[in-house]
């Protein structure tokens, strides 16, 4: 199991902490716990001892660790987080100062260092502070910014803590980022589209964007630069990606094709709307006026455009069938120059459309199939990540 070092200082935010943990681990990550002796005041050790199920450090002279502890650690882990991290440990830090364990631990460690500050905003602002942050960009320490907002001095500014989800997002890129993903232009399309009638009325479909969403993260954390256009949805856009908000299939066409040229890999998840209104009407009109004389039209067939278009692209379509899946798959992976398709059964209750939870079916242009049974949104990106480096693996070599 991987590992990764948490440094815990002590700041009001320490209790966030906590969820820190907990999600990397759910990422399947082991985590072990440095507190600064000060930390100790407002957590007692032994909280992040149980969450983790092993020794929290605090002391670098303590006879019940390991001889050496921060040498002997610093070599099984792969990021060391520090979160909250204080004023006072980014100026320790930032001028080579080793008085306590975790400053000492982290001029021992070899693997990257991803620090997020937590402090009033006075403090944060401090050029002092402010110098320090800079000094530790230059040598390669990664920062998570604080959130602006409300803090516990009863001050606002920036200076909070930034979300436990934004930290480990922030510190699953530095772990999992990957070569052939570096440098790479990720183009992802999520959600539904809406086609008007009028101001109050259109056609969509149920898509949330949850599976184009957790696609576009995980190819973030990949390491990859990660082009959203999406739909409207109400989820919150992952860290680090570049959201474009559309609501028409014509203006998701636009941004796509504002992308393409630029981008290498090309993920059309999202679920465009297959019909719109022939004409669009500026103002409400009574429904007694249009009952019956609704005309209709086909939206553009983007992924078939992108197809026809492609150069150098690898091109990743996504088919929801109800029926006949991989036979239908397969025909417009062909038809639309697809270089992988994944198709859902969107009929079964519990997957696909809005829900956590999808089954896929991978097929490829020499007729291969690849089932993924019923798992998260999640889990399923990384399946399909997986398979996307296995083809830029193949071009690179072919090419
Ligand atoms: C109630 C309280 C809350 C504090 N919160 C913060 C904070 O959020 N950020 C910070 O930089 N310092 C904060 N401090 C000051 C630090 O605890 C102090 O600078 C300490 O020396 C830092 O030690 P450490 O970095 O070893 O944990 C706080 C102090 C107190 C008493």
């Amino acid at each position: 199991m991987k590992k990764i070092a948490l440094g815990v200082c002590s700041s009001i935010s320490i209790y966030k902490a906590c969820e820190i943990v907990r999600l990397f681990q759910s990422e399947g990550l082991g985590v072990r716990v440095i507190m600064t002796e000060k930390a100790t005041c407002f957590i007692n050790p032994y909280l992040f001892t149980s969450l983790t199920g092993e020794r929290t450090v605090v002391k670098l002279f303590d006879d019940q660790q390991r001889p050496i502890e921060h040498i002997s650690l610093a070599d099984e882990i792969e990021l060391l987080l520090i979160a909250p991290a204080t004023a006072n440990i980014i100026g320790k830090l930032a001028s080579g100062v080793a008085d306590d364990f975790l400053s000492t631990f982290y001029l021992a460690v070899r693997c990257p260092v991803l620090v997020a500050p937590a402090m009033n905003e006075s403090m944060y602002l401090h050029p002092q502070t402010q110098e320090n942050i800079r000094k530790l960009k230059t040598l390669g320490v990664e920062f998570v910014e604080p959130d602006t907002g409300y803090l516990a001095c009863g001050k606002q500014g920036p200076g909070r803590l930034a979300s436990p989800e934004s930290i480990v997002h922030h510190g699953l890129r530095l772990i999992k980022s990957r070569e052939p993903f570096r440098n790479k232009v990720f183009l992802v399309t999520a959600g539904p589209t809406r086609e008007f009638l009028d101001p109050v009325r259109f056609i969509s479909n149920p898509s949330s964007g949850k599976m184009g969403y957790e696609l576009a993260r995980e190819a973030w954390q990949l390491g990859a630069e990660v082009i959203l256009v999406s739909g409207p949805t109400s989820l919150e856009v992952p860290a680090g990606v570049y959201l474009e908000k559309v609501q028409t299939a014509e203006e998701m066409r636009a941004a796509v094709e504002k992308h393409y040229t630029r981008a290498d890999v090309v993920l059309m998840a999202a679920a465009v709307a297959d019909f719109r209104f022939k004409k669009a009407l500026s103002d409400k009109v009574p429904k007694s006026e249009i009952a019956g004389r609704l005309d209709i039209e086909a939206t553009p067939d983007i992924l078939e455009e992108l197809g026809r278009q492609k150069r150098r692209q690898l091109l990743v379509g996504f088919a929801a069938e109800t029926s006949q899946l991989e036979t239908k798959a397969l025909e417009k992976m062909k038809r639309k120059k697809v270089d992988l398709m994944v198709g859902n059964d969107v009929s079964r209750s519990g997957v696909g459309f809005g829900s956590d939870d999808n089954e896929v079916t991978l097929s490829w242009p020499d007729g291969r199939f690849r089932r993924i049974p019923r798992a998260s949104k999640r889990k399923i990106s990384q399946e399909i990540m997986a398979e996307i480096e296995v083809l830029l693996n193949e071009r690179k070599r072919n090419s």
